[in-house]
């Protein structure tokens, strides 16, 4: 297996709620004028908290400095898993499931907190530009690690001989049990040819900058069980979204396009207070469960909180025994 290590460097920020006003301008260059703006890699992600914005140096740089934006102080790297087609491996999983035993959970061990970003198209794993040594150092066994340089990937060598690299013991790190919402509403994953969406602009305005002003004829959502999570990628050229079925009924049917049998999934958010960017072992604590059992999800992580999508045939399984499952597992 390889282990790519992404020509982006990335920014985690959050704009506040009310503060969205004040973003309109540079998020609709980002969206939708690709080539005005030169940033690679761009995510928002709407929850009842924020918008969370990971976006790269260039992209970044559209966003003025405000009270309204909170800007996580870390330059992250994506790192991204190739299966080269000789994988062993016999599962079916997708997702973070897929990498959870490779990737999360060594990096876990050795205490490098990682920010997941799932999309249609691959599983992002972000790691602090300044624990790159430890990662390559951990990962190295398992994989041929390559990094992109303007588009020419090069072999990583190991420099553990000369820094002084020790792995951890086996000893694990200390883990905070979090307490998991499983809110109601079904989520599907899908993606757009970005030449199509100038078609589906304006609807994806309506969703991403006034889902919270009244539609007319609309009757107040009251329902408190559904949670309000709407994600837009659009990274090396590529568009990922993720919606509730809710919103999914605002877009055109033939642009968006899911993989096998419109699959939906269902969403497990953990935290109750924000968990911060120190933490490591969260997605780990998560995706090993899941791994074991072979129950595909995607995770997607936010400023404040972290997001599993489960695949929903299963979700009554891990919502039943959910909270057991994943808390039994450290105590
Ligand atoms: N750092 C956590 C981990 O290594 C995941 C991210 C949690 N933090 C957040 N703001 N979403 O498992």
């Amino acid at each position: 297996m390889d282990l790519h290590i992404l020509d982006h460097r990335l920014r985690v920020t959050s704009i506040c709620k009310n503060g969205l006003v004040n973003f309109t301008h540079p998020l609709i260059k980002l969206i939708f004028l690709r080539n005005r703006a030169r940033c690679k890699f761009f995510s928002l992600t709407e929850t009842p908290e924020n918008y969370t914005v990971v976006l790269d140096e260039e992209g970044f740089k559209e966003l003025q400095p405000s009270e309204h934006l909170l800007v996580e102080s870390s330059v992250w790297l994506p790192l991204n898993v190739v299966s080269n087609g000789n994988s062993s491996s016999s599962s079916q999983a997708v997702g973070v499931t897929k990498i959870a035993k490779s990737v999360i959970a060594p990096l876990a061990q050795q205490h490098v907190s990682v920010f997941m970003l799932s999309t249609y198209q691959t599983d992002f794993i972000l790691v602090r530009e300044k624990d790159l040594a430890v990662v390559i150092n951990t990962l190295e066994e398992e994989f041929n690690i390559y990094r992109e340089v303007g588009g020419e990937y090069s072999a990583v060598l190991s420099q553990h001989v000369h820094n002084g690299f020790q792995k951890n013991g086996k000893e694990a790190p200390q883990l905070t049990v979090h307490p998991l919402l499983i809110p109601q509403n079904q989520f599907c994953v899908m993606s757009l040819d970005p030449d199509t969406l100038p078609a589906i602009a304006t609807t994806l305005i309506d969703v991403l900058f006034y889902s919270n002003s009244p539609k007319e004829g609309a009757l107040p959502s009251q329902d408190l069980d559904c949670i309000k999570f709407f994600s837009f990628s659009l990274i090396d050229g590529y568009v990922s979204l993720v919606m509730d079925t809710e919103a999914q009924r605002q877009f055109p049917a033939d642009l968006l396009f899911t993989s096998s049998s419109r699959e939906l999934w269902r969403m497990v958010r953990i935290g109750g207070q924000p968990l911060g960017f120190d933490e490591c072992g969260i997605v780990a604590q998560i995706s090993q469960p899941l791994a074991d059992n072979n129950i595909s999800a995607y995770y997607i992580s936010t400023f404040s909180f972290d997001h599993a999508l489960v695949s929903k045939p299963l979700a009554a399984d891990v919502t039943g025994t959910g909270t057991q499952l994943y808390t039994t597992e450290h105590g």
